[in-house]
């Protein structure tokens, strides 16, 4: 169903919903398409135990967020914390000119949840918009900007922040981010794909952990009598420390789950890898139980992340399952609603799925390549090749044809 937004989305001309450029986070980078990507027809990474298995993905993403200022001293101050979680759900975001554009809209949605106190989670926890925000590098030499999610403890309750892709009909792919987590213990940074409470597999960095230590899971780790599933979560703890920047990536492949740091495989897992089409979701969160343990009153922690990278698979449309947008709160949680204002994926290259679909023509790789988030052409199907011209030749015949007859 299409919505109305207040910015009048729906009555862009066509030929700019037509440009993969709608796409572009900032101006200062406006040539440079959002995927970055137009010639490559699949995306080819190395996966697997020992890194070393090809895996093909249809469609590929590339999240920046590095470019939002032009200067240094644009995005330095910490916006205010949110500190009343009764109205936290309609703080709005600080970040308006980034983070309310019909770019940032078209893939991401910013969540405003809640959900109230129980016996195994006694702090009640609210999402608020106003916990994300755009911080800058302070090195003046090197101002690049982040995206970050915050959640706060106030004296009765918590605040938290949740960014969901609007892409929910993910079926196996390769997420990966460039972040760090910063601040008071008690809190979970959360990067994962979602269905429901048994199609899911995650990456949490808990802050209460050793900074050398994160947890890999296939949702469910509890089991319906309520007792710990021990095969779900892998927990190395040797890792580089994640309140550092880390690239931390899930290949959830077929029968597979593989996680990554910093391009090393460090942990894998055959238990419950996730069998429906879901959504990739980013939080920020606690809420007083076992998992993301207490945060002190008045204390605060931030998720931060560069980029974002997406090589996925698909099945079905793009809202998941069932048509509609399959909500997480709806699903787990009370309350709540998302604050989505524009059609998800309106604004993307609907010539995409075309020229996809025609096969693997152009291999490209993801990972080793000049610059991040630019995939690089390394190899040419010729025979899929001389296939495009000839459909390109139908295509032309069938125009010439359609003339003549004056259709
Ligand atoms: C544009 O993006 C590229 C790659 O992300 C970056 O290296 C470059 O500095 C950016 N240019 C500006 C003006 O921000
Ligand atoms: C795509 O291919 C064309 C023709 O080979 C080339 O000119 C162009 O630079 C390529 N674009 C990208 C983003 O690689
Ligand atoms: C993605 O889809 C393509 C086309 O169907 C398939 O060849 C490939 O194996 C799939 N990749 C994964 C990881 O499932
Ligand atoms: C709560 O935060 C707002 C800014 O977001 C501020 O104006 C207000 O003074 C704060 N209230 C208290 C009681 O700290
Ligand atoms: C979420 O935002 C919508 C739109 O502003 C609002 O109607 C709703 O009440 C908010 N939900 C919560 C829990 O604050
Ligand atoms: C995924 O969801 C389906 C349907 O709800 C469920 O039957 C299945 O157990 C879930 N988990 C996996 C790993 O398939
Ligand atoms: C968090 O604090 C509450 C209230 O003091 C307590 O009931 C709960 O057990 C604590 N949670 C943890 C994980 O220690
Ligand atoms: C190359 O293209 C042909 C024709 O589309 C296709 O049948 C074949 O599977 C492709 N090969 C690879 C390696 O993608």
């Amino acid at each position: 169903m299409m919505r109305l937004s207040p910015v009048g989305s729906l009555l862009l001309p066509l030929t700019l919903l037509l440009q993969p450029t709608l796409s572009e986070y900032t101006t200062s980078n406006s040539t440079t398409p959002h995927d970055n990507s137009q010639n490559c027809s699949c995306y080819v990474i190395e996966s697997g135990a020992n890194s070393n298995t090809p895996e093909y993905f249809q469609y590929y993403r590339f999240f920046d967020f590095r470019n939002f200022a032009d200067k240094a001293g644009q995005f330095t101050k910490t916006p205010p914390a949110v500190n009343d979680s009764a109205s936290a759900g309609l703080k709005p975001v600080w970040d308006k000119d980034q983070l309310t554009t019909d770019a940032w809209n078209v893939d991401w949605g910013i969540q405003n949840w809640s959900k109230p106190a129980t016996s195994d989670f006694p702090t009640p926890m609210a999402n608020s918009p106003a916990n994300v925000y755009i911080l800058q590098n302070e090195d003046s030499n090197d101002p690049f900007t982040f995206l970050t999610l915050r959640t706060n403890r106030l004296d009765d309750s918590q605040t938290a922040a949740e960014i969901e892709n609007e892409q929910k009909n993910v079926m196996h792919c390769s997420m990966r981010m460039l972040a760090r987590v910063k601040g008071s213990k008690g809190a979970v940074a959360g990067f994962f794909t979602f269905f429901d409470d048994t199609n899911e597999s995650d990456i949490e960095i808990l802050t209460d952990d050793p900074t050398h230590k994160i947890r890999y899971t296939n949702q469910p780790a509890v089991d319906k009598k309520g007792n710990e599933v021990q095969s779900a979560s892998v927990a190395p703890d040797n890792l580089a420390p994640w309140d550092e920047w880390q690239t931390h990536r899930i290949d959830w492949l077929d029968k597979n789950s593989y996680w990554f740091l910093n391009d090393k495989q460090v942990a894998a897992n055959t238990y419950s890898v996730p069998r429906k089409p879901s959504g990739v979701v980013i939080n920020m969160w606690s809420d007083g139980g076992e998992w993301s343990g207490n945060m002190s009153v008045g204390d605060s922690a931030e998720f931060q992340i560069q980029w974002i990278e997406l090589a996925f698979n698909t099945s079905g449309p793009v809202g998941g399952p069932g048509g509609g947008n399959k909500k997480r709160e709806a699903l787990d949680l009370e309350g709540g609603t998302q604050l989505d204002t524009v059609e998800p994926m309106m604004g993307r290259d609907m010539n995409e799925w075309k020229r996809k679909s025609k096969g693997c023509e152009v291999v490209c790789k993801i990972d080793g390549v000049k610059q991040i988030g630019t995939p690089e052409v390394v190899s040419v199907n010729k025979s899929a090749a001389t296939d495009i011209s000839v459909s390109w030749g139908l295509l032309l015949f069938v125009g010439i044809v359609s003339t003549l007859v004056g259709m």
